[in-house]
């Protein structure tokens, strides 16, 4: 048995994209297991880089199978747009396999995404506006239009009318909006359910055999555990599992199958959309994060939030999802930094806290503590050796280590596939 799963540690976008990408030159599968087309993972193959939103990173390897897992909400506009563009670079999309269990993102939870939110004023969450919350709003009212559903003409158009009637009457009476028209939205999904036909399957059998047969399998996480619908910073979250745990839910497969869990740590913290951010500087030295790291969105094109690493916040995504290894990324973006700060704790009233609280109040009022490095002034991204690295950026990687609980795996230092040092030699199998 060989599986592993990736997990972001942070706020998301730490580059989940490249260690997928760079672990699935290994694997013979990978499964997304939550989340949509929020998600932005950018992976760069010999120079050229390609943005997945829904599809798995595997995709760039010919041969592996792509998973969409139950747990996903599918925007077939999306997908099918992404395979489109996949193809047109020469990439086969044949052995892409979409669960049927997965439930489909509509027109009116795109639309809802970004009117409710809006609605909530000072209290807006700054979602991506893709209709994700929506959508697993509607899974968990019960109503939700499955993969299954959209493969069957009669159930779906039933399901529409019930579901279009009910959204119309919510658009009008809470946003002013003018109600959407069926035949457009039938005539549309009927056209994305023959061209997605062929990908459609049971992936929980499909997964579980080839665990069982000593398939090499990854499980992808888009977000990250500080965006988890439970354990993020709530309601400042998306509306799904991002922490390895959401593996067994989105994807069928029992936690006894799970090997090994990494968890990727951008050597600094971002964050986009509103929510606590502890670490966050506000200041040049942020904004000197943000121009080195061109930090801004791949879905939305937002400025990101930046700040220095927390690592309250990565010891507690690894309690959380047992993490075994920390695959640390863009460690080259520090290459010029006098001065690299860690945060070690959070100072509140006469404590020092080592975990995240839940209460925002709490969060807001504690002061980060923080540790300072000499920064190592110098180009890391031709480096390929653990050893080789400044003794200053091993000392800061080993206090990471020392402070989270967690073995470095992988460090990354730059956006290319080769431009990787590997710590631990058994992430996959032996
Ligand atoms: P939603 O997932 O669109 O509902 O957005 C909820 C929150 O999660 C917002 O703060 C988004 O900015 C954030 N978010 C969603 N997907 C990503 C991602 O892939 N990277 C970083 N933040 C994300």
């Amino acid at each position: 048995m060989s599986t592993v799963v990736i997990t972001g540690t942070q706020w998301g976008d730490e580059g989940k994209g490249k260690i997928v990408d760079y672990l699935a030159q290994q694997a013979e599968t990978v499964v997304r297991f939550q989340g949509g087309s929020n998600a932005g993972h950018t992976v760069m193959v010999n120079g050229e880089a390609y943005k997945l939103r829904q599809l798995p990173s595997g995709i760039l390897y010919e041969g592996t199978h792509n998973v969409i897992g139950n747990g996903v909400v599918v925007d077939p506009e999306v997908v099918l747009q992404e395979m489109e563009g996949m193809e047109k670079r020469g990439i086969d999309v044949s052995g892409i396999r979409i669960s049927d269990r997965a439930h489909v993102v509509m027109p009116y939870h795109r639309l809802m995404d970004g009117l409710g939110d809006e609605q909530k004023g000072a209290g807006k969450v700054g979602t991506t506006k893709r209709g994700i919350g929506p959508c697993y709003m509607d899974r968990d009212d019960r109503i939700g239009i499955r993969i299954c559903d959209l493969m069957e003409k009669e159930t779906f158009a039933e399901k529409l009318k019930v579901n279009l009637a009910r959204k119309n009457k919510e658009l009008q009476a809470l946003y002013g909006h003018e109600p959407l028209d069926y035949d457009k939205i039938f005539g549309e999904y009927q056209g994305y359910a023959e061209r997605l036909r062929p990908y459609v399957c049971d992936t929980i059998v499909l997964v579980n055999e080839e665990i069982d047969a000593g398939r090499k399998v990854l499980f992808e996480g888009a977000q990250a555990t500080m965006l988890d619908i439970d354990y993020g910073t709530y309601p400042y979250v998306t509306a799904s599992h991002p922490i390895s745990g959401g593996v067994t839910v989105g994807a069928g497969v029992p936690p006894k199958k799970i090997d090994k869990v990494v968890g990727v740590v951008k050597a600094y913290c971002t964050r986009v959309g509103e929510g606590p951010f502890p670490t966050e500087q506000l200041n040049e030295i942020g904004e000197k994060i943000r121009n080195e790291g061109h930090e801004y969105g791949v879905v939305t094109g937002r400025p990101r939030r930046t700040g220095w690493l927390d690592a309250v916040v990565v010891r507690y995504a690894g309690v959380i999802s047992g993490i075994d290894y920390m695959a640390i990324t863009r460690l080259d973006i520090l290459d010029n930094f006098e001065e690299i700060k860690m945060c070690v704790g959070y100072k509140y009233k006469d404590e020092v806290l080592t975990s995240v609280p839940a209460s925002l109040k709490i969060v807001e009022q504690c002061e980060p503590v923080y540790e300072t490095f000499k920064g190592w002034q110098c180009d890391i991204t031709g480096i390929r050796s653990y050893a080789d690295l400044p003794s200053a950026a091993k000392k800061y990687l080993e206090r990471m280590a020392e402070v989270t609980g967690i073995k470095v795996g992988i460090v990354s230092v730059g956006p290319n596939r080769d431009e990787t040092i590997v710590v631990a030699q058994d992430i996959f199998g032996k």
